[in-house]
């Protein structure tokens, strides 16, 4: 088997973000923000942000924002909300443009979304879901502000969605989800509260998620899929299990995904590249040092380079 057909996956991404009429294009509109973050980190990955018009982006990414409350919607004439508000710094970081922001105004709409018991809304409507602790915590962090929030709260309520298997679910009491631990094990690790999980416990829920195909799934139960390479390797290698997990027997599920002719990846292979999965997928070989990729940071999903710059230029 070959390897990562990096060449062919960057243009794959090169020309989703160029049609945009398609149907693929449509049924992600509302969510182009999200897909914006997940293309470009994957080319950023690749060595290959250089094929991007960084003007032409991070101009769309300013429109993008709420000139009333300050957050940012996943295209232009939404609503804002939280899984756009992060990717879009997220966005600026990687561009190395946050100078950009109004750090005060997008930092007081994240701030203003955390309710009394510590939990997080996504938007004005108030949906609660440990995605949004995550959201709130990683975007703040990157900006220097989270001071605005009360991260003791915060913490504690993500710790109250812990469950007996050492997992974490949406809200207290809800099943344990690799995405979810993620993002509640990202939230701790950001907020230096990783003294709450039980390490070794969690550690074997989530390597029990490798499949005999060598792929990871989400819940017991289901099929492997490449999104949770990323979800599953990233919380690991927070706790400091990943070596629990077979890294060669993944690899090579991973690369098994890979449309070979007119690059991106799939969740299984065979199914329908996306450029969801296309990400996930080189992300999860990036956590696993892949050659030639540059290195993610498990925790702000974001390649190290692109972290450390934010934090030591301060
Ligand atoms: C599974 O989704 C994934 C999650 C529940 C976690 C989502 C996390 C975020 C949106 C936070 C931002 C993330 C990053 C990387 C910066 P799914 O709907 O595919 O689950 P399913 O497999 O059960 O359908
Ligand atoms: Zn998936």
């Amino acid at each position: 088997m070959g390897g990562l057909e990096e060449e062919k996956h960057a243009r794959y991404i090169v020309s989703v973000e160029k049609k945009k009429d398609d149907f693929e294009a449509l049924v992600i509109e509302h969510l182009r923000m999200n897909g914006a973050y997940w293309g470009l980190t994957t080319l950023d990955l690749l060595n290959k942000i250089g094929a991007i018009d960084v003007d032409a982006v991070v101009s769309w990414v300013m429109e993008c924002q709420d000139k009333d409350c300050g957050g940012f919607a996943g295209n232009l004439g939404h609503d804002p909300h939280l899984l756009y508000t992060i990717s879009a710094v997220q966005v600026l970081a990687l561009l190395d443009r946050l100078d950009l922001l109004d750090i005060e105004k997008v930092s007081d709409y994240v701030a203003g979304l955390q309710n009394e018991d510590g939990s997080f809304s996504g938007d004005m409507w108030g949906e609660i879901d440990t995605r949004f602790s995550y959201c709130a915590i990683c975007c703040l962090s990157l900006l220097g502000r989270l001071s605005k929030i009360n991260v003791e709260k915060a913490v504690n309520y993500i710790v109250s969605c812990k469950n007996l298997d050492g997992g974490f679910g949406t809200i207290p009491g809800g099943e344990s989800h690799a995405g979810q631990i993620f993002c509640c094990v990202g939230a701790l690790a950001i907020t230096g509260s990783l003294h709450h999980v039980d390490r070794d416990l969690l550690g074997w829920w989530l390597c029990e998620r490798q499949c005999k195909d060598g792929g990871l799934n989400g819940r017991p139960e289901k099929l492997a899929d490449v999104c949770y390479s990323w979800w599953v390797l990233s919380s690991l290698i927070m706790i400091d299990r990943v070596h629990w997990i077979d890294k060669e027997k993944l690899t090579r599920f991973i690369l098994n995904c890979q449309d070979k002719d007119n690059g991106g990846i799939s969740d299984r292979p065979d199914n329908a590249v996306d450029v969801f999965h296309t990400y996930f997928g080189v992300a999860g070989l990036s956590l696993m040092e892949y050659p030639g990729l540059k290195t993610i940071d498990p925790a702000y999903a974001l390649p190290v380079d692109v972290v450390n710059r934010i934090f030591f230029r301060k």
